[in-house]
């Protein structure tokens, strides 16, 4: 907890709003994307979808396979529980929401679908008239069961959930998996895992992938990560958001590290 608070101040030392960013990519999708007000309608979609599960009270055992959990004690554990410490919040998800609408992008992974919160985000967001879809990974079972009711419940339909271990999956993607444009990597918290996630991937990369690490200010362990990822030489712009981590592959842009409040 002391770590994070030192990195959070950290982080407001160092940042800034779109005043002084001088990159027009960055710089509209900071305006444009980031700090949009606008109340879209499918962010009702997401607060149904959070609260029902808030209220689902049921429990289940759940297969640990990341950095462990700072909340839960137990492996069984309550649905509205989960959905309160390992989903995304309100916020993060209209954010990405609105990210996936901003970028457009044909196929998407997702890394850590847990009950589906950020997936259903991500969804929403999706353009349905690009041939494409959804592909999010979870290796436990019996939360992926969950996801995938709730999913089937509100309708969403361009998803598939992949039950396997990310290592194992990443060795060998599907086709689809193959070239997302947009990664969400939300699951194993640690920076070897992190960072072969990342080489595993980096053969899919375009001029237009984007990719959003949550919690690169998770520990020190992730924070090591964060920088060996910055310092990549593939990797061109980066944004540091606190809470997520985006790096662009963009060729023709300088390189660049920006830290930027939302
Ligand atoms: C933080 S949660 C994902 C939250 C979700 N993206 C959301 O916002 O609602 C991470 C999930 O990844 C899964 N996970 C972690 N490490 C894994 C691994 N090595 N293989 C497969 N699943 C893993 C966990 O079971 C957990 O459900």
């Amino acid at each position: 907890m002391l770590f994070q608070i030192k990195s959070y101040l950290r982080f407001l030392y160092h940042s800034k709003n779109e005043h002084g960013v001088h990159s027009p990519f960055v710089f509209d999708l900071v305006t444009k994307c980031f700090y949009d007000k606008k109340q879209y309608p499918e962010y009702s979609i997401l607060k149904n979808y959070r609260n029902l599960l808030l209220a689902n009270k049921n429990t289940i055992e759940v297969t640990d396979f990341g950095a462990g959990s700072r909340v839960f004690k137990s492996n069984t554990r309550a649905i509205n529980q989960i959905a309160k410490n390992a989903g995304i919040s309100r916020k993060r998800a209209q954010l990405l929401f609105r990210i996936t609408k901003y970028f457009k992008p044909n196929n998407i992974l997702e890394i850590g679908t847990s009950l589906g919160l950020a997936t259903s985000a991500l969804s929403l967001g999706f353009t349905f008239d690009i041939k494409g879809k959804i592909t999010t990974l979870e290796g436990c079972s019996e939360t992926s069961l969950v996801a995938n009711k709730m999913l089937q419940k509100f309708n969403f339909s361009n998803i598939e959930i992949i039950v396997e271990e990310f290592s194992k999956y990443l060795i060998n993607p599907k086709l689809e998996a193959r070239n997302p444009k947009l990664i969400y990597f939300d699951g194993n918290h640690s920076k070897q895992a992190t960072l072969s996630y990342f080489d595993l991937l980096l053969p899919t990369i375009s001029n237009d992938s984007v990719w959003i690490f949550d919690d690169i200010h998770w520990s020190s362990d992730m924070e090591e990560a964060w920088q060996i990822i910055k310092n990549h030489p593939k990797v061109t712009v980066t944004i540091d958001t606190f809470q997520w981590g985006f790096v662009f592959f963009r060729a023709e842009q300088k390189r660049e590290h920006f830290v930027i409040r939302i």
